[in-house]
């Protein structure tokens, strides 16, 4: 019985360690990320887009309001009118909410966080992925009906996800960052 007992508390110590090690795991996808710049051709599968999808859907927004529709472009020429050279088989996730974006500035935030969710969880599965502000107006001018965007929705920003070439890792693909010092300050 003792022995069991024993073998019981070895257990729980082994567990919390895993766990603290998903964890690191966790913040190290984070720190390792960066914005795709050789997107190639090629398919995102629809169990990896389902999990993409999921990340922005569980992500938080102000009050639990998840104001969001995520539109997946995925006709080449359509894709192609929003960002000039989007490969074969890249996905555009536009991320709108209703409103012009000026009046509620939580809606523009709860997109923002949904769209890193979905840049992260693309990479993790192995995917490259870039955020686009570029052209968000462009999209709200021409292209709303094309796009089939709710009523009264807005474009806020936009996800591309796609193939990239292997040969290229995060880190060094990665531009620089300010020094932590300069953008933390301790009072
Ligand atoms: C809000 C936001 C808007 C962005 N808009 C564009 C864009 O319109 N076009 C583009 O090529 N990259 C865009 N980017 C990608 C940034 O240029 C990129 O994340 C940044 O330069 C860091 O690059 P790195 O991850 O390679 O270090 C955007 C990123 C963010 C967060």
């Amino acid at each position: 019985m003792k022995k069991a007992g024993f073998f019981c508390v070895i257990l729980v110590v082994f567990a919390g360690l895993a766990g603290a090690q998903e964890n690191r795991s966790g913040v190290q996808a984070i720190l390792n990320h960066s914005a795709a710049r050789n997107f190639t051709a090629g398919a995102v599968s629809q169990g990896d887009l389902d999990q993409i999808l999921l990340a922005g859907i569980r992500s938080p927004s102000a009050n639990n309001r998840q104001p969001w529709m995520f539109t997946v472009v995925r006709s080449p020429a359509l894709a192609r009118q929003i960002v000039s050279n989007n490969e074969d088989g890249n996905l555009l996730i536009v991320i709108s909410a209703e409103g012009d974006g000026r009046t509620n500035g939580s809606q523009i935030l709860d997109c923002a966080l949904a769209a890193q969710s979905m840049y992260l969880a693309a990479q993790a599965l192995g995917y490259g992925s870039r955020i686009y502000t570029g052209p968000i107006n462009s999209i709200n001018q021409r292209l709303k009906d094309q796009l089939a965007l709710p009523s009264g929705h807005n474009a806020v920003v936009l996800v591309r996800v796609g193939r990239v070439q292997g040969n290229v890792d995060a880190q060094s693909a990665a531009s620089s960052r300010a020094a932590v010092d300069t953008k933390v300050q301790y009072k």
